[in-house]
């Protein structure tokens, strides 16, 4: 059996085609265009490439995208001073502050100077605090993006009521969030990360699988449950030793994808998998965000 991919270059697309008719709608019933700030501290390769990816499929949704680059020796008053801006700044519906940060800055104190209502990242206490209690709020982009392809992945007529969804990866972006957001789909869920015993027997109980340890190939395909859906978060930079291929690096996943694909039922790629649905889901609470503190009919997207 080899399983089927969930594409999630697709996914993420049609995700951006209805936030890009949302917002068309906005502008056209209320005259205005929903924006998102993104900040970016100092020179990091990978954060930079984030970066510009965001603007241009912010820029490619109709949004507007408002870019601010400080260097990686930026005092951390002048990056809260920042966020204060933005905060009181009304055309700005969404604030990111790209991570990671340079070492001498204060993740948390950044973080919190977010005016939750803006926190598109879904990261502040408050919007944290209320993903974990079950009620509305702003939550975060790459966890989000698992639950759809999830959705996407399952048969016809299937939902993820009652499926065992273990999460390997307990970090505030990704693993714990998800936790919570697999949960409100009526999953049982359960955390694990690289101290749990027995890793490999509590992985291969799961469903549905979400690899997000940051550790390239740590997981094994006979770590799978036949038939199960693998969602792998990782985005590892290692060497490239294939001499086939010309470039000396390559990403690849968590997940040992070459032997997962043999046994799972649905797996997403590395990349083009989990990567495109966070921008999609990022530019989707930018619009959900405006509409809130704009007191406006949510869109349907
Ligand atoms: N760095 C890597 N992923 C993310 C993300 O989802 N949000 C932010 N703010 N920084 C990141």
């Amino acid at each position: 059996m080899t399983a089927s991919l969930i594409d999630g270059k697709t996914i993420a697309a049609s995700v951006r085609a209805n936030v890009t008719e949302a917002v068309d709608e906005l502008k056209l019933t209320y005259g205005y265009v929903p924006t998102l700030a993104v900040v970016l501290v100092g020179e990091d390769p990978a954060s930079q490439v984030y970066v510009k990816s965001k603007h241009k499929f912010t820029k490619e949704a109709g949004m507007g995208s408002i870019e601010h680059k400080l260097p990686a020796d930026v005092d951390e008053k002048t990056l809260i001073n920042l966020i204060h801006d933005l905060n009181a700044d009304d055309k700005v519906d969404g604030i990111l502050v790209q991570l990671p940060l340079p070492k001498l800055i204060d993740t948390d104190k950044v973080i919190a100077a977010i005016e939750p209502a803006k926190d598109v990242d879904g990261l502040t206490e408050i919007n944290a605090g209320r993903l974990s209690l079950g009620k509305p709020g702003l939550r975060p982009c790459t966890p989000e993006g698992c639950v759809i392809l999830a959705k996407r992945a399952l048969k016809d007529g299937d939902s993820l009521s009652g499926k065992h969804c273990v999460i390997v990866g307990r970090s505030i972006l990704v693993g714990k969030p998800a936790a919570f957001l697999f949960l409100e789909q009526n999953c049982t869920v359960t955390i694990a990360h690289s101290r749990t015993k027995n890793l490999d027997k509590v992985c291969r109980s799961a469903d549905i699988l979400v690899a997000a340890v940051g550790r390239p190939l740590m997981l094994k395909g006979d770590w799978i449950k036949k038939g199960a859906i693998v969602i792998d978060v990782g985005i590892n930079r290692v060497a490239n030793d294939n001499p086939k291929f010309k470039r000396k690096t390559k990403l690849v996943g968590d997940m040992d994808f070459d032997a997962a694909v043999k046994r799972a039922g649905a797996i997403t790629p590395v990349p083009g998998g989990v990567g495109p649905m966070t921008i999609a889901c990022l530019l989707r609470n930018t619009v959900l965000a405006s509409c809130a503190r704009r007191k406006m009919a949510m869109p349907d997207i």
